[in-house]
């Protein structure tokens, strides 16, 4: 079949990279990018540092008006797809057009997980996903501000460094008993721990907001240990939900995010799904889902090859970073491991603690991280690649 019309749904990481690597494999048709915000793609990494530390000299956009018009790219902006009508491959927006597809990538992303008892104050109660929100959030992070941060994850430590950077005063809630506890395995979180206490985070863990009320403009919280709170602004990051509804609604396989095979297709082969939203077939039989920017950048790359039926190489370890209180802590490989080892990096030019991680299954290195030592990163995913033995590298560090 020939390929005339490539639709993509959301303007996002996926979105954009789905557009470049296109056109880079000699996609000749027509491109349609829908985006339901009213900019054009733009990266989400710096929404929780830069632009609210340095607003006027942060960029983030990935493809510029230019760009797009010499990649020529037809784009749609302010307008959601409200429905897909497979038997037609047709996408409807918003306001009811309706635009033809040939193939449709789903790129939608994911959205903030909703706290109803912070939801409910409707004020001085904050989350962050997207550019509007990182700019209603510059007023907040404010000297003698006091912040209640919820959520100890990516987006609540972000967050705090930001915070504490901009002389915020910063309590932090974490409903669990480890930082950063979806990706990060226990020695990070001590670390990370420590790290930001030093930096005046006053971290609690295990704790839970049990109650919630405005008064005097304050936002007042009681906590499961019986304690209350008092604060300016409470901002929540307690993890996403996927973007899945157009793919529920057409009857497409969802298990909370679009089920993708090796090729990011989903149960209609017409229709690919990529990053926040998907969720991949692996190797191991189970699917799995990566919020990260690199999954979203790899499996838009994934989508376009296969359009362009080019063969994908075989995918180097997953990874992402993450950058609080100066440092930038890189993670590659299956964090899931136990057995950790930590070498101190002996020529580090920072006073800041500098250090690799080898994660090991049997003696072999299947994961590693980098604390302040981004340049180690790329041998030690050719390492994990290569399944090195840990006996064998003492050398590195
Ligand atoms: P997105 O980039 O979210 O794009 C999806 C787009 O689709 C959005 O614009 C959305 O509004 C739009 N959309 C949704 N529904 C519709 C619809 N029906 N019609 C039209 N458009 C629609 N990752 C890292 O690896 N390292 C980091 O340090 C890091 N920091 C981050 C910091 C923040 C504050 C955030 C929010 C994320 C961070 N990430 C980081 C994660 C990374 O940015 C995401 O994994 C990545 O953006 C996912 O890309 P995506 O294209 O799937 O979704
Ligand atoms: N109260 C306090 N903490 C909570 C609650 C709650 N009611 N519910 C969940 N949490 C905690 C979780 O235990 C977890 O530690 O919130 C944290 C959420 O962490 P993440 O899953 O990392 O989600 P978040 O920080 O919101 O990041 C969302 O942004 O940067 C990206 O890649 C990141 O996709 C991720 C997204």
């Amino acid at each position: 079949m020939t390929i005339n019309t490539i639709v993509i749904i959301g303007a996002g990481q996926a979105g954009a990279n789905a557009i470049l690597q296109l056109r880079q494999h000699q996609y000749q048709g027509k491109i349609i990018l829908i985006g339901d915000e009213k900019y054009l793609p733009y990266e989400r990494p710096p929404l929780s540092k830069d632009v609210i530390l340095n607003p006027d000299s942060t960029k983030v956009e990935i493809l510029s008006e230019q760009k797009l018009q010499e990649l020529k790219v037809d784009v749609i902006l302010n307008h959601a797809v409200q429905k897909i009508h497979r038997m037609e491959h047709w996408v409807e927006l918003s306001g009811g057009e309706k635009i033809h597809y040939d193939k449709l990538l789903i790129a939608t992303g994911a959205a903030p997980r909703r706290l109803p008892i912070l939801d409910a104050l409707a004020k001085h109660v904050y989350t962050l996903r997207n550019l509007d929100d990182a700019q209603a959030l510059i007023s907040v992070l404010q000297p003698d501000q006091r912040l209640i941060l919820v959520g100890g994850g990516v987006i609540g430590l972000e967050l705090a460094s930001s915070a504490r950077a901009k002389q915020a005063e910063v309590v932090l809630l974490e409903v669990g008993s480890t930082l950063m506890g979806r990706s990060a395995p226990r020695l990070l979180s001590d670390f990370l721990l420590t790290q930001h206490r030093q930096a005046g985070v006053d971290i609690r863990l295990d704790t839970q907001i049990t109650a919630a009320k405005l008064e005097n403009d304050h936002i007042i919280l009681d906590l499961n240990h019986g304690e209350q709170l008092q604060a300016n602004a409470v901002i929540y990051g307690i993890g996403v939900i996927p973007n899945a509804q157009l793919a529920i609604d057409a009857g497409l396989d969802v298990d909370f995010a679009i089920q993708v095979n090796e090729n990011c297709q989903t149960s209609d082969p017409d229709i690919y799904a990529a990053g926040d939203v998907a969720t991949q077939l692996g190797e191991d039989g189970h699917y799995h889902r990566v919020e990260t920017w690199e999954n979203a950048n790899l499996q838009a790359a994934i989508f376009a090859r296969h359009v362009m039926n080019i063969e994908h190489p075989k995918a180097s370890p997953a990874w992402f970073w993450t950058d609080q209180l100066g440092f930038n802590i890189q993670f590659a490989g299956d964090l899931h491991v136990s057995d950790w080892h930590i070498r101190k990096i002996k020529d580090s030019k920072t006073t800041l603690p500098s250090f690799i991680a080898y994660g090991l299954k049997d003696e072999i290195i299947v994961a590693a991280i980098t604390v302040n030592a981004a340049k180690k990163m790329r041998a030690l995913k050719k390492m994990i690649s290569s399944q090195t033995s840990f006996a064998s590298i003492t050398e590195i560090a």
